[in-house]
């Protein structure tokens, strides 16, 4: 997960102590962590992630969502959709999470993440982040579930079109996998909720784990 200490003595590299986050999150009165959204394109990952950003901005929290093809424009912009690509992506994509909520803010990311380990990957690194001296980030893991055949109904870009029809190499849930989550904290059912019952039910768990 880390760079190793003799790595870092190559590289001359020194880890800086820096405020602790005890210290931070009473300051800013707020105590960040991460709401990780995995699904399939088109599950409804972005509407809920963006309804819960929303929500919680009305409650006085600050919130920031990372979304897929948005950091595809910037930040990740020289990564595709190969295996190789989306690990990569996940990685980052999972220390910039774990910043934000080191901050104080509550990050949430809408990326179908589509492997399992790329997505232990992130939870361990939020695991591993107490340097010793502070609680863990707490890492929650949404998965919002469409069986892949509503999904392509829905199919609001046209994407699964193109991909059945060629178009598209590695398209995850047509010619790519999709990794179901095996233990997420919330599962929603996209095509049984409405987008405000699946924002309830994210907001009944983070209330049960006095989250907010
Ligand atoms: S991943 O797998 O986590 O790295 O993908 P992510 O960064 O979330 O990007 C997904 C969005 O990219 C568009 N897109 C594709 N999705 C899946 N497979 C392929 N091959 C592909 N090519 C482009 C698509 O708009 C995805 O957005 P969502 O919001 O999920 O529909």
């Amino acid at each position: 997960l880390f760079i190793e200490p003799r790595q870092a003595a190559v590289l001359n590299i020194t880890w800086h102590p820096s405020l602790s986050r005890r210290e931070r999150n009473e300051l800013r009165k707020q105590r960040g962590f991460t709401i990780w959204f995995t699904g399939l394109s088109a599950s409804g990952k972005s509407t809920i992630a963006t309804a819960l950003e929303q929500h919680l901005l009305h409650l006085g929290l600050a919130a920031y969502r990372l979304d897929g093809d948005n950091v595809r424009f910037g930040l990740n912009k020289d990564l595709g959709f190969s295996e190789k690509d989306r690990n990569e992506n996940i990685r980052r994509i999972a220390e910039v999470a774990k910043l934000f909520a080191d901050s104080s803010t509550i990050a949430l990311t809408s990326f179908i993440s589509p492997y399992r380990a790329d997505r232990q990957i992130a939870r361990e690194l939020h695991a591993a982040s107490s340097h010793g001296e502070d609680e863990p980030i707490p890492f929650i893991e949404v998965f919002v579930d469409i069986p892949v055949e509503v999904a392509e109904q829905r199919d609001p870009k046209g994407l699964y079109k193109k991909a059945r029809a060629g178009e598209i190499p590695n398209f995850t849930g047509i010619s790519a996998p999709y990794e179901a989550p095996e233990n997420p904290e919330i599962h929603v059912r996209t095509d049984q909720l409405t987008v405000e019952e699946c924002v309830g039910k994210i907001t009944a768990y983070l209330q049960s784990k006095n989250l907010v």
